[in-house]
């Protein structure tokens, strides 16, 4: 993985931003192994979800904290600029708000270095998503949407998935589109959520689908997002068989 920075951000609330942050952090650490530098989360919300998460709802509202595990690098969670910016590695939870580009880059540059990842659900989402693409564009970061919650039975995950592929296909606004929807699973990610844990690790959970696609996501992004493997050509969630390929072409093809 590159040393970037990597934004997690829509306009739009409630699309994933903290769900996709927590997770990313929990595989890059799990990844970088027990020696690896720590990987910082800076919580730029005021709700404080990515906190309250990772911290298996033990946070009492301290700046930062340290959560550890065997085996794996630290991550530092942190809800003070300061301590985020002066880290290698790090992943932002962003707020909901129009503002928060702007107010980013008044105190840290964003370069062709680092990504932001956007999270999409649903059709203002997507309008969430080609905003923050202009934004960014300027900046010469990255801006990869990633559709979650995808429900491929309902007609419009296809429709949103057309309006994020007109939205990649677009060369002056330069947005990338990850090509694998994260399909919803509420069951599973609220007891993730409820246990302050990564869904991957309740039991049964890692063969389903969000799970799968999840991880394949945060891998990809691990490795540095390649372009040329989108879909990553390995496969779904490592040696674990792939996505149902009947729900991916329900939804891409
Ligand atoms: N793929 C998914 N399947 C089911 N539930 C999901 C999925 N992704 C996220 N959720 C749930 O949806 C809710 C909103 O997700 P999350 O809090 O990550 O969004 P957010 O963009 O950070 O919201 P906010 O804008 O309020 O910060 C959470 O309860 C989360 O657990
Ligand atoms: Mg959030």
């Amino acid at each position: 993985m590159t040393d970037g920075k990597i934004l997690v951000h829509n306009h739009k609330g409630g699309t994933g931003k903290t769900m996709v942050s927590v997770h990313l952090a929990h595989h890059l650490a799990r990844s970088a192994g027990p020696g690896g530098k720590p990987i910082c989360v800076w919580d730029a919300d005021t709700q404080g979800n990515a906190m309250s998460w990772i911290s298996e709802h033990q946070w009492d509202g301290r700046e930062s904290f340290r959560y550890t595990e065997d085996g794996q690098a630290p991550i530092v969670a942190t809800i003070d600029p300061e301590v985020a910016l002066g880290q290698d590695r790090l992943v932002v939870d962003t707020p909901p708000t129009g503002t928060f580009i702007e107010e980013f880059l008044s105190v840290a540059r964003l370069t062709e270095e680092d990504v932001l990842l956007c999270p999409v659900d649903g059709r203002n989402a997507v309008s969430g998503a080609l905003k923050v693409a202009e934004e960014v564009a300027p900046t010469g970061c990255r801006m990869i949407m990633v559709h979650n919650r995808a429900d491929p039975k309902k007609s419009h995950a296809r429709t949103e998935i057309e309006a994020l592929e007109e939205i990649a296909g677009h060369e002056d606004i330069g947005a990338e589109l990850f090509r694998l929807a994260i399909p919803s699973n509420p069951d599973y990610m609220r007891r993730a959520e409820e246990q302050g844990i990564p869904v991957w690790d309740l039991s049964y959970a890692s063969r389903t689908h969000t799970c799968k696609a999840l991880r394949t996501f945060c891998s990809w992004v691990g490795n540095g997002a390649p372009p040329d493997d989108n879909p990553p050509a390995g496969g779904l969630g490592g040696n674990q068989k792939p996505i149902s390929k009947s729900l991916n072409q329900r939804l891409w093809n």
